[in-house]
């Protein structure tokens, strides 16, 4: 696999679950194979969750909304993206995707009937804001009104990321997330949002993925803008971390009831091999990678990511910003899909005196961009597991020791998985009277879960798990071509069914077991 292909498939109420060591039916494992690095599958049948835990399913704006250009919606960075022929693979865009922005209701009620308690979804930006900061766009925050009524109305808690990727263009052509006065107009988009919904949603992420976005955009250009300057991507970092602080304090300022955290990507690092050099390189990853943002609110200063002291000039850092920095986010979101390898990178030289680093390095050539003197590792990902369909290794044993860490080095937070998934891409079957039969992705939650389960009983404060995704989406770069959905989707028709992977999780949903 290139790098580029690599890259762009890796983005990839606490209480007591009890993991019985009392042995269970073993029908269950002749049906779905045991995964590595998971525990027995005679256990999983015995995972627990406690009561009230929140099962949820995650989408974003432009990966099913749709309506790219309806209600006064204003351009977003993808929108520009995918019209360029050669971006997306089969030329597929957004401007259509699952038609959630009219279908809602239809997808509200396939949640109600999988028995789901949270619906993690995105806004978009330039719904709202479509030409520049200031008053909002009113059909926008309708719309998001009339969805809200729905998923209330069906007993769902809802969960509201207002970033997930789509910044406006507008934004965009004033310098993009490099330029730091993005930090205002983010607070600013936030606090209005929260000041209209504020009655209906109380679960507030600012941000989705942002050390992916960030990277991918600015400093790799695998994703819009498609800029290529790691200088930009330091400087980005840094006003998406400011903006993280100052939303925190905009959400909370318009809407009492408001709780606020941030959905990371997170995938946990195993050092390559006992040398004390890979663990070092193997802690620089976790700190660049999985929590970056999350120090930075918590601690108010970014954490040991740099070979040295982090390069805080080159980010645009100001005095005074470690208080905007701070926020005692409630609660601490991230995803799960698999994990790396890390190794040491800092004596290896690209030449011309620049270094290999930061997850896998850029081939621009560029002498600004790519090559990444400051973190210097290596980050892979093994194939010991089964691949997806994407390419990500299936680890299940990942969600644990990361779940865990992030306990242990943040006190005993109240987590949030805010995504976990897998992509295969199994159809309906005509013979099973079009069931989609989709066993792997069954398999992968049920062990998964498992693992969760068992954090949970070593007293990780995990209140909700959301499923990526709802239904199968646009799935950024690779366009439809990669379906991560546990309801499938027929783009022609937008015809849902739901995958017996989608029936299972609904059981689970209903019963917080894994059983059956
Ligand atoms: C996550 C993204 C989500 C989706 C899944 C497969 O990293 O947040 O939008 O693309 O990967």
């Amino acid at each position: 696999m290139n790098r580029r292909r690599f890259l762009g498939n890796s983005f990839a109420a606490a209480g007591g679950a009890l993991l019985s060591s009392r042995s269970s039916s073993q029908a269950e494992a002749a049906v779905l194979p045991q995964l590595p690095g998971a525990v027995p599958d005679a256990e999983i049948a015995d995972a627990k969750f406690p009561d009230g835990f929140l099962w949820g399913m995650a989408t974003a704006s432009y990966q099913v909304e749709g309506a790219w250009n309806e209600d006064g919606k204003g351009e977003s960075i993808w929108d520009r993206y995918a019209h360029v022929p050669g971006h997306i693979k089969g030329g597929d865009t957004g401007d259509v995707a699952c038609d959630h922005y009219h279908l809602y209701r239809h997808d509200i009620e396939i949640l109600k009937r999988l028995n789901q308690k949270s619906y993690r979804f995105s806004i978009s930006w330039p719904r709202i804001q479509p030409h520049g900061p200031g008053a909002p766009n009113q059909k926008g925050i309708d719309h998001y009104k009339r969805v809200m009524d729905a998923v209330l109305e069906a007993g769902i808690r809802p969960f509201c990321t207002l970033y997930h990727w789509d910044l406006p263009q507008w934004c965009e052509d004033r310098g993009g997330w490099p330029n730091r006065d993005l930090a205002g107009y983010f607070a600013d988009y936030a606090g209005m949002v929260a000041n209209e919904l504020g009655d209906q949603i109380q679960v507030w992420a600012a941000f989705n993925m942002p050390w992916a976005f960030t990277y991918y955009g600015y400093g790799i250009g695998i994703h819009p803008p498609g800029r290529t300057k790691f200088n930009d991507f330091l400087r980005a970092l840094h006003t998406v971390a400011l903006a993280q602080g100052e939303s925190f304090r905009s959400i909370k300022a318009a809407s009492s009831k408001a709780t606020v955290g941030s959905a990371y990507s997170m995938a946990p690092g195993y050092p390559k091999t006992g040398s004390e050099l890979d663990y070092k390189a193997t802690a620089r990853y976790h700190a660049m990678n999985n929590t970056f943002f999350l120090h930075a609110a918590l601690r108010g200063e970014y954490p040991n990511a740099f070979i040295g002291d982090p390069p805080l000039g080159l980010m645009g850092f100001q005095p005074g910003d470690d208080k905007l920095l701070r926020a005692q986010l409630d609660w601490v979101g991230f995803h799960y899909y698999t994990r790396r390898i890390v190794s040491d990178a800092s004596l290896a030289s690209a030449g011309n005196g620049q270094h290999y680093g930061t997850e896998i390095e850029s081939d621009t050539g560029d002498p600004n961009g790519g090559r990444d003197p400051y973190t210097r590792f290596h980050a892979v990902m093994p194939s010991e597991g089964p691949l997806t369909h994407a390419g990500l290794e299936v680890w299940p044993r990942g969600i644990y020791d990361l779940v865990m860490q992030i306990s242990r080095e943040y006190d005993r937070p109240i987590i949030e998985i805010t995504e976990c998934g897998c992509c295969y891409m199994d159809t309906p079957y005509d013979k099973e009277g079009g069931r989609v039969p989709d066993e792997r992705r069954t398999a992968f939650f049920r062990a998964t879960l498992a693992e969760l389960a068992r954090a949970i009983a070593h007293g990780a404060k995990v209140r909700a798990f959301h499923a990526w995704s709802l239904m199968d989406n646009f799935e950024w770069t690779d366009g439809y071509s990669q379906r991560y959905g546990l309801t499938y989707v027929d783009f022609r028709d937008q015809k849902r069914t739901i995958k017996d992977s989608g029936l299972w999780y609904g059981r689970v949903a209903a019963t917080d077991r894994l059983a059956g």
